[in-house]
C-alpha cells in the first residue's frame, strides 16, 4: 500500500476555531497592556483613536492574514512559498516564525509573574503591605529572585506545551473551549464588583470622557500598533490557525467576531480594572506596574478582595496562556509541514528552546539587569524588537502581499468562498477592504514603523 502524507489538521467546528483566535487575541495585551496605555495616554481619547484603528487597519488586515492561512493551508513560511516563488516573500513567512518565538520568549516571563500571583494572592501576600513594605517593593522582591522568576516562567511554559502537544483539535480547540467562557465569566463578575464600588463612577468617566489634551500623535501610533499587537497580526499566528480552517468559513463574519471579542473583553478589563482603581483611590497613571503594583493594593481595599485577587490573576493567566499556545503553534507547524516533523517532538524541542532563550528575558529583572543592549535590557530589547518593529512590518508586507503581489483578483476568488452572501448583498464591503489593505493598512503601518525607530 501506498504511503500517504497524513491529513492535515482542522478545527472541529467555526465556534472552535472562533474561540481559539479569540484566545490568541486576547491575552496579556487586553488586560495588562490596554488599561495601562488607556491609562497613559488619555482614557477615552485614546480608546477612540485605538477603536478607529482596529476597524480600519485591525480588522481588513486580520481577514488577509486567515485568507492567507486558509488558502494555503500552510503555516507562514509555507503560505508564501505556495503564492510565491520569490526569495524576499518567503523570508517574510521566516520573519513571522521567528517573531513568534522573540514573543513567546517574553510573554512567558510576564505570563509566569500573573501564575506566581495567583499563589501570592493565594497565600494572602498581599495583606502583609504596609508604609514600610509596599506593594511595589513585594513585587521587586519577588522578580529579582531567580527561581521564582525562572520556575514560574517553566511552569506557564509547560502549560503552554501541554496544549499545544495535544493538537488542534484535543489541545487548542478543546482548551479554548473550555478557557475562554471561564475568562469571560471571571471577567464579569470582576466588571460587577468594580461597578458596584463606592466611587466607581468616577472610573467610568475616565473611560467615557475624553481628555483630548493627554492624547498626543506618539498616543496615536501607540493605539495603531497595540491593534496590531492585541489581534496577533503580523506575525502568521492568525494566519496558522486560518489554514485549520475549511473553505466554507465566512472570513468577513469570523473575522469580525474575533475583532468584536477582543475590543469588547479590552473594554471590559478597562472597565473592572479603573472602578476598582478610581473607587479605592489609586492612580492610574502609573505605566506597566498597573497590574503588578496597583492592583494587590486596591485588592486589600474592597470587601471580598482575598477572592478577587485570586480570581484576577487566574483571568491574566487564562489570557496569557491561550495567547501563547498559538504563538508556539506558529513554530511548531512551521516543523511540522516543512520539515515533516511529528508535532510532538515539535512541541517538546521548541518548549526546550523557548525556556532557553526566555532565560536571558527572566534574568533581566536580576542578575542580567546590567547588561544593555542599545539601551535596554534582552527583555525590553526583546518586547521592543517583537511588538514595535516585526510585528508591524510583518503587517505591512503581509497587506502590500496580497494587495500588490499576490494581487486581488486571486485573492478575492478564495475569499468569496463562504462568503457569496457578502459579494451579492453588500458589494461595498469587499471595495472597502480593498482600499484599507492596498493604501491604509501600508502608508498607517509605515507611520508607525517609523515612529518605532525613532525617525517620526
Ligand atoms: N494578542 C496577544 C495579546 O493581546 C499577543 C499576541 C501577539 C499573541 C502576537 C500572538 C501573536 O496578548
Amino acid at each position: 500500500m501506498a504511503k500517504t502524507k497524513m491529513a492535515r489538521e482542522n478545527w472541529g467546528s467555526k465556534f472552535g476555531f472562533i474561540l481559539a483566535a479569540a484566545g490568541s487575541a486576547i491575552g496579556l495585551g487586553n488586560i495588562w497592556k490596554f488599561p495601562y496605555i488607556a491609562g497613559e495616554n488619555g482614557g477615552a481619547a485614546f480608546i477612540f483613536v485605538y477603536l478607529i484603528c482596529i476597524a480600519i487597519i485591525g480588522l481588513p488586515v486580520l481577514i488577509g492574514e486567515i485568507l492567507l492561512g486558509r488558502t494555503t493551508q500552510r503555516n507562514p513560511v509555507g503560505a508564501f512559498k505556495k503564492l510565491s516563488k520569490s526569495k524576499f516573500w518567503i523570508s517574510v513567512g521566516f520573519l513571522g516564525v521567528l517573531a513568534g518565538f522573540i514573543i513567546l520568549s517574553f510573554y512567558v516571563v510576564i505570563a509566569g509573574w500573573s501564575l506566581g500571583y495567583i499563589w501570592e494572592a493565594i497565600s494572602g501576600s498581599f495583606y502583609k503591605f504596609s508604609p514600610t513594605y509596599s506593594s511595589a517593593t513585594h513585587f521587586n522582591t519577588l522578580i529579582s529572585n531567580v527561581a521564582w522568576n525562572l520556575g514560574f516562567t517553566l511552569g506557564f511554559l509547560l502549560l503552554t506545551m501541554f496544549f499545544v502537544f495535544a493538537g488542534v483539535q484535543k489541545g487548542i480547540e478543546k482548551g479554548s473551549k473550555i478557557l475562554m467562557p471561564l475568562l469571560f465569566i471571571i471577567l464579569i463578575i470582576l466588571a460587577i464588583k468594580g461597578l458596584t464600588m463606592n466611587g466607581s463612577e468616577k472610573g467610568i468617566s475616565f473611560l467615557l470622557n475624553p481628555k483630548w489634551r493627554s492624547l498626543h500623535g506618539t498616543s496615536v501610533l501607540i493605539a495603531l500598533g497595540h491593534a496590531f499587537f492585541t489581534l496577533s497580526l503580523g506575525m502568521g499566528a492568525m494566519l496558522t490557525y486560518g489554514s485549520y480552517l475549511r473553505k466554507d468559513n465566512n472570513l468577513f463574519s469570523s473575522s469580525t467576531q474575533i475583532v468584536f471579542l477582543d475590543t469588547l473583553i479590552a473594554l471590559i478589563a478597562g472597565i473592572a480594572i479603573f472602578t476598582a482603581v478610581f473607587a479605592t483611590g489609586q492612580k492610574t497613571d502609573v505605566g506597566p506596574g498597573l497590574i503588578f503594583h496597583t492592583l494587590p493594593v486596591v485588592f486589600t481595599k474592597m470587601s471580598g478582595g482575598y477572592y478577587f485577587s485570586i480570581l484576577f490573576f487566574f483571568l491574566l493567566t487564562i489570557a496569557a496562556l491561550t495567547s501563547a499556545i498559538s504563538l508556539l503553534e506558529v513554530v511548531v507547524s512551521y516543523f511540522v509541514d516543512e520539515k515533516g516533523w511529528k508535532r510532538h517532538n515539535a512541541v517538546i524541542v521548541f518548549g526546550g528552546v523557548t525556556f532557553l532563550i526566555a532565560m536571558p528575558s527572566s534574568l533581566s529583572f536580576n542578575v542580567l539587569s546590567d547588561l544593555h543592549f542599545f539601551g535596554k535590557t534582552f527583555f525590553d530589547l526583546a518586547d521592543f524588537l517583537a511588538s514595535n518593529i516585526m510585528l508591524p512590518l510583518g503587517g505591512m508586507l503581509i497587506s502590500i502581499f496580497i494587495a500588490w503581489v499576490w494581487g486581488f483578483d486571486k485573492a478575492l476568488v478564495e475569499l468569496k468562498q463562504g462568503a457569496e452572501n457578502i459579494f451579492t448583498d453588500k458589494p461595498y464591503i469587499i471595495s472597502a477592504w480593498k482600499i484599507f489593505i492596498k493604501y491604509f493598512a501600508p502608508v498607517l503601518i509605515f507611520l508607525v514603523l517609523l515612529n518605532s525607530l525613532g525617525i517620526l
